[in-house]
């Protein structure tokens, strides 16, 4: 059985298997979160070509996070020392940033979760560094129609089943492999936080959607089979058979009537190429 609670002032910052609901002062706050976390994304896009580092780009997450009022949440996290996340080609996700540097053809997700008054906004998305073939193309296409079908499942009376199954019955209808080892998580207060939102399922299984439940939803789909490898680093996560890993997030809160996405991208910047 489910256990929910209503957020209140006092409660304290700890997580729980509790999923919490929150009031109109954390959509607020998840409001600003998740815009600031859009804009860098955003901001990134005439940055992400040919020749630049991940550590450059790395560099202007962390000035645009702070110019914006924000501090970098993976700054710091378990051990963690950059300012978002950045994982190329056949790796799935918590690539570190450092001294490659991208080049044409490659397919890039960048991850970054700016913390705002209290808030977290977390969100990412692929982009493409100057020609892609279209195999890698027609993947970040799939998996960007995987959240935001998962998205459209995300409203009250529906289960977090609902949304699982939307993303694999697209991604497995494209011959693609889900991700099982990394999931969608609640999110606010907490970088990570109850529940768990797994990318494959079936309908109508798990905690039931209620208003005022805030998590991410982030599918990582594979050309591949679902498996991946931890690197020695102990964060970057790659695909065992070292096929193509593509990922979009966002940041959502349920509402009356459906979902508010915090993460949406203010100049329209959903989906590559843009
Ligand atoms: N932003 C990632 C997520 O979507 C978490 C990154 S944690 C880090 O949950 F430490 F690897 F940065
Ligand atoms: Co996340
Ligand atoms: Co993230």
């Amino acid at each position: 059985m489910t256990e929910y609670v209503n957020v209140t002032a006092e409660m304290p910052l700890a997580r729980s298997h509790a999923i919490k609901l929150h009031g109109p002062d954390g959509f607020e706050g998840m409001r600003r979160a998740g815009r600031l976390a859009a804009e860098i994304l955003d901001a990134l896009v005439p940055h992400v070509v040919p020749g630049v580092t991940t550590q450059e780009l790395d560099d202007i997450v962390r000035k645009m996070t702070i110019d914006g009022g924000g501090v970098p949440a993976t700054l710091g996290y378990r051990g963690y020392t950059h300012s978002c996340c950045i994982s190329i080609n056949h790796v799935v996700c918590h690539g570190i940033p450092g001294d490659r540097a991208l080049k044409d053809g490659d397919i890039v997700n960048i991850d970054v979760t700016p913390l705002v008054d209290g808030w977290h906004g977390d969100t990412s998305r692929m982009f493409l560094v100057g020609d892609v073939p279209i195999k890698a193309r027609r993947l970040v296409d799939v998996t960007y129609e995987c959240l935001m079908l998962g998205i459209e499942q995300a409203k009250p009376g529906n289960h977090l089943g609902d949304i699982s199954h939307a993303i694999q019955r697209h991604a497995e209808k494209h011959r693609y492999g889900v991700v099982r080892d990394f999931c969608g998580h609640g999110v606010g207060r907490l970088f990570h936080d109850a529940p768990e939102v797994v990318h494959v399922g079936r309908p109508g299984t798990g905690p039931e959607l209620k208003p005022g439940m805030f998590f991410t939803i982030e599918p990582m789909i594979n050309t591949g089979r679902p498996d991946v490898k931890l690197l020695d680093d102990g964060w970057t996560a790659v695909t065992r058979d070292r096929s193509l890993s593509a990922q979009f997030e966002h940041s959502i809160g349920i509402t009356e009537t459906g979902c508010e996405i915090f993460t949406l991208s203010p100049k329209g910047l959903h989906q590559p190429p843009y």
